[in-house]
């Protein structure tokens, strides 16, 4: 066992330890990370599939993310456009398949006002939460006590209108149920991004994507952090704390520090342990934040052969088992690539079936939106998080119904030499790679004022390193 001593121990290169580790370096302070996987990513990781680049998990950026652009900026990493142009799809309830342009789902007039006024609702009350602290909110009791689903119930008796509102937060972000979390969890994902609108809109949340690949990102950071502090395939087994330190046990390396950072998703709280353990509200608290599951489908073609038809490949449909599709074509690939989405129960029934079943039924959905080409890709692979033992599901965790007012307000008090950072626990950037970042610079800037008896300005909102760039 090999042992060293550091400033802070980070736990996690995803891109939150990643950053927050960048940060500590700049400030003059030593670390070392501890991670369990053989790479650096977390939940963005890219691989070469049937000779595609396949981004396997986290990819867009959108114009809110200032904190991942500032970022990317100082690495010199370029963004470029997912392909928008052409029409796109909407398959309604009874299955018929519409191919229409413009922001509205082709439902009906009456339905389009609906949702119309459920988005504007929606919005209202998103400008009136602080995504920081969406408990502090005067309904955060009553909204965070009805499901997401119940609450849309109540603003309208058109069940379409309920079921495409809800699509976007649960299906398309949350991956859960509607009726599984809250009406203040719906509005603390909405504020994070800006507003509802910015949420429901594919152009805008989907606008870009990173020249090296999102987990390119986190490769770059890694190299300016030093890869030699990097240890991976060492997941933090057992960890040793006082108030005068910790001592992190990795597999094979043991990193005695004056304070640690969990980098992990809450849900993996539990997995090291603690010692002495964790105090109860701590103990607790994080037993309420769960992974959703979505597998991401991509399937790779010779050419993008829906653009010929004047189809931008995006495809909607909340009763779809794909609900959602869109042309995910790698930066100059000359070969077309689709991406689409099967959420929460909808996953579970596709990890039920054997192999060929579970790819015919997909390729069959996604054939509904465009054509029969869709059934023949040169590449499909399926992008299976809930069987990571580091993750556990995808995209993000997120409160069980009334978690968020009642835990919320704790989730980010430091224990002692402890201090968490991810992106389930971000305001702005909440369940993004911009999330991330802003942790790791918050929780940076929070463990240097301390170290330097300086006062922590709590309104640090993370989208602008706090120490500028690394000189190199
Ligand atoms: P993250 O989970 O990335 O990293 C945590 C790290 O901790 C991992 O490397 C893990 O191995 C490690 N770890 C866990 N336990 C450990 C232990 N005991 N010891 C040591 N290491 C341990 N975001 C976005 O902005 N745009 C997008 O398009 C998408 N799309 C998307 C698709 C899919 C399929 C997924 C799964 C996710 C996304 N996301 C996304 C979300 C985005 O990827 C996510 O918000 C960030 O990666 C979170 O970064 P963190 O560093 O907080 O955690």
């Amino acid at each position: 066992m090999q042992k060293i001593e550091r400033d802070v121990v980070i736990v996690g290169a995803g891109p939150a330890g990643l950053t927050a580790a960048l940060e500590l370096k700049k400030a003059g302070k030593s670390v070392a990370i501890l991670e369990a996987r053989d790479r650096v990513g977390g939940r963005t990781w890219t691989d070469q599939i049937g000779g595609a680049t396949i981004e396997i998990g986290g990819q867009w950026i959108s114009p809110d993310q200032t904190g991942l652009y500032s970022l990317i900026n100082e690495l010199e990493i370029e963004t470029y456009p997912r392909y928008k142009e052409g029409a796109s799809v909407f398959i309604d309830h009874d299955g018929k398949r519409t191919v229409y342009t413009g922001e509205d789902f082709p439902v009906g007039e009456a339905t389009v006002g609906e949702i119309n006024k459920l988005i504007a609702l929606m919005d209202q009350l998103a400008a009136e939460v602080n995504p920081d602290t969406p408990w502090t909110h005067p309904d955060a009791k009553e909204l965070d006590t009805i499901s997401f689903h119940h609450w849309l119930e109540s603003k309208t008796t058109d069940a379409v209108a309920v079921e495409c509102v809800g699509l976007f937060i649960a299906g398309g972000m949350l991956t859960k149920p509607a009726k599984t979390f809250s009406a203040l969890q719906a509005l603390l994902m909405a504020a994070s991004a800006g507003s509802f609108s910015n949420l429901v809109d594919e152009d805008f949340i989907l606008d870009r994507r990173i020249s090296t690949t999102m987990q390119g990102v986190s490769l770059a950071v890694a190299e300016r952090v030093g890869t030699e502090n990097i240890y991976l395939e060492n997941p933090m087994l057992r960890l040793e704390w006082s108030k005068d330190g910790v001592v992190a046990h990795g597999k094979d390396v043991s990193v005695s520090a004056k304070r640690v950072i969990l980098a992990i998703p809450p849900n993996l709280y539990s997995r090291p342990t603690f010692e002495p353990p964790l105090p109860r509200w701590q103990q607790i608290t994080h037993q309420h934040q769960s992974m959703g599951l979505v597998i991401k489908v991509h399937a790779v073609y010779a050419t993008p052969f829906w653009r010929e038809k004047g189809l931008s490949g995006t495809g909607f449909s909340p009763s779809s088992l794909v609900q959602e599709v869109y042309d995910n074509t790698f930066l100059n690939d000359p070969r077309g690539t689709l991406v689409g989405f099967i959420s929460d129960e909808k996953a579970d029934q596709m990890w039920a079936l054997g192999e060929d079943e579970r790819k015919a039924a997909i390729l069959e959905s996604m054939a509904g939106f465009l054509g029969e080409e869709t059934l023949s890709p040169e590449v499909f692979y399926l992008s299976d998080f809930g069987a990571e033992e580091w993750t556990r599901g995808a995209y993000a965790t997120s409160y069980d119904l009334g978690g968020l007012h009642r835990f919320g307000p704790t989730q980010n008090d430091a224990v002692g030499p402890i201090y968490f950072a991810s992106s389930d626990l971000a305001g702005e950037g909440y369940q993004h790679v911009d999330g991330a970042v802003r942790m790791g610079r918050r929780t940076a800037a929070r463990i240097v004022a301390e170290f330097e008896g300086t006062e922590y300005d709590a309104s640090f909102d993370g989208a602008e390193s706090a120490f500028g760039a690394l000189a190199r």
